[in-house]
């Protein structure tokens, strides 16, 4: 790992703690548990791991509605417990990135709590957006926005005046007009850099700033990168002043030793706004969501990777890429539907299923793909067994607050956030002593089970490892696309390797040379077979 700039090709783990490994048996996550689990990345060969939210949390949004910035929820352990982890990772050679949350605020947060007792017009409301209501008596909200979750941005508090939260009535958005807010986040930043992470994932890096009167807009929330949405500049996203909070943010990072790093979650198109969040004094790198939303086709594919790389390429940053995280459904659910078909609110017992080993074929040939593109790359817990979304999960066990707030229509995100399987013979695949899980896993898991996988040939797991090695023998993660024409194929060569993605239909030649990896088995004339991608050296 290069000692500078390191988050430049780097690949970075998202561990979900809730579901990755329970240390303690209550059934979730803990970090512990993510400490007895360390080497099981070495051994994949990440360099880093990102960790969503331990903070402590009501867990009204699965712990991204933080109360305390400073600690950890006693769920998942204490400081103590995250310090061992970081120092655990360290000796390995891991980086280690935390979420942080600068939105909204958890309504347990001592602030919120300070503002519902406080009166209309007082400061403590002010860290807030309250507002009095329309109508004769100020019972309709003071907008029109919606969350999305679903349903109104705004809930009415007692006293008759309502706050917004862009989220769950539980998130109470922040008013990042006040340096009061602005100070606290510094002091939060420092607190973790002190600690020793190596970064922070910015959550709704778009969201901070709104646009000030807070404008009517009544359009449902949809992501602003989704398929046939154009770009639009509504006044609750992707404002200006949002860059001046990463700029100063940028300052506190670069007065740290080492080399500590941002990645920002904006839902924002095209690419070259994007671009804006990594320009060279804000963060260093920013989720690539337009390329985890591309279809699966050969055009869709080269057109997200070509403008993805364009787009960065005047401010002078690295790209991202992601097919997985906890947010959507995973890739290889995703990809066993036809392309167009959208998975996009998940995937419920009644709706229709995937095709379960075309869904993992494609997932395999898009994560080598996608793992010899130059830049950073995400993984997502448990992908590295080619671990698909639970879709038959019940609505009943379901706790996304968009299954409650679509009011039932939006399945919501609980699928790909179920706890990954370890060992295939142990309760709960191993995931935690006593066979406790929070949310159920399907019956038939014991073929993605880490042990099942570890060391056999052909395996999701061992591709992934010999993924990695060789990324980083080849220097993939830096280098450049070249691309070579083909249909119903992606073709280009990045440095000493080409790499070859059949979309077809039928078996594609490849051109001469030593076959590094494929992400399936070539067939015996020596052609690709579809949905299959292949590393060469040629
Ligand atoms: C981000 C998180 C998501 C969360 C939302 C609100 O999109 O990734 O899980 O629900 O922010 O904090």
């Amino acid at each position: 790992m290069s000692q500078l700039l390191w988050w430049r090709d780097a690949v970075i783990y998202q561990v979900y703690p809730r579901s990755f490994a329970d240390a303690d048996g209550d059934g979730m996550g803990d970090l512990r548990g993510i400490a007895s689990r360390l080497d099981h990345l070495v051994e994949l060969g990440v360099d880093a791991l990102w960790m969503s939210p331990f903070y402590p949390s009501p867990q009204h949004d699965a712990g991204y509605d933080v109360a305390d910035y400073r600690d950890v929820d006693p769920r998942f352990g204490t400081l103590a417990d995250f310090d061992a982890l970081v120092a655990a990772a360290k000796e390995r050679g891991l980086r280690v990135v935390v979420d942080l949350v600068p939105n909204h605020t958890s309504s347990d947060h001592v602030w919120f709590q300070e503002a519902l007792a406080a009166d209309s017009g007082s400061h403590a409301r002010d860290r807030y957006h309250f507002r009095k209501g329309l109508g004769v008596d100020g019972e309709l909200p003071p907008n029109g926005w919606q969350s999305v979750f679903g349903g109104p941005a705004w809930t009415r508090v007692p006293d008759g005046e309502w706050y917004l939260h862009l989220f769950d009535t539980s998130q109470p958005d922040l008013n990042w007009d006040l340096a009061e807010v602005r100070d606290m986040f510094e002091d939060v930043l420092r607190f973790w850099l002190d600690r020793g992470v190596d970064g922070f994932r910015v959550d709704v890096a778009h969201g901070l700033i709104k646009e000030s009167g807070l404008p009517d807009w009544t359009a449902a929330q949809v992501p602003i990168t989704s398929p046939g949405a154009e770009h639009r500049n509504p006044p609750m996203w992707d404002q200006d002043g949002v860059h001046d909070v990463y700029r100063s943010w940028r300052r506190i990072l670069d007065s740290y030793p080492g080399d500590r790093m941002m990645v920002g979650e904006a839902w924002v198109a095209p690419a070259e706004r994007l671009a804006r969040y990594v320009r060279p004094d804000e963060m260093n790198q920013a989720f690539n969501f337009n390329y985890l939303m591309a279809p699966w086709t050969a055009a869709d594919q080269r057109e997200a990777i070509e403008s993805s790389l364009a787009g960065v390429e005047p401010v002078g940053a690295i790209c991202t890429w992601v097919l997985s995280n906890h947010d959507v459904v995973r890739h290889a659910s995703r990809l066993g539907f036809e392309p167009g078909y959208s998975t996009q609110g998940g995937i419920g017992e009644d709706d229709p299923q995937p095709d379960e080993a075309l869904g993992l074929r494609r997932a395999r040939a898009a994560t080598l793909l996608m793992l010899s593109l130059p830049g950073s790359a995400y993984l997502y817990q448990g992908e590295e067994f080619g671990l698909p979304e639970h879709t038959t999960l019940p609505d009943t066990v379901r706790q996304d607050p968009t299954w409650f707030r679509s009011r039932h229509e939006v399945r919501g995100r609980d699928g790909c956030r179920v706890p990954i399987p370890w060992e295939a013979g142990a309760p709960a695949y191993g995931f935690g002593p006593g066979g406790k899980s929070w949310l159920p896993q399907p019956v038939d898991w014991a073929r993605f089970a880490a042990d099942s996988e570890r060391g056999v040939p052909g395996s999701t797991l061992s591709m992934y490892t010999e993924a990695l090695r060789l990324r980083r023998t080849h220097g993939l993660g830096g280098g450049t696309v070249a691309w070579n024409e083909a249909t119903d194929a992606v073709d280009f060569r990045n440095g000493p390797v080409r790499v070859i993605t059949n979309f077809g239909k039928v078996p594609a030649p490849l051109p001469p040379g030593e076959v590094l990896l494929a992400s399936g088995d070539l067939a015996a004339d020596g052609t690709l077979p579809p949905d299959t991608t292949a590393w060469l050296r040629a």
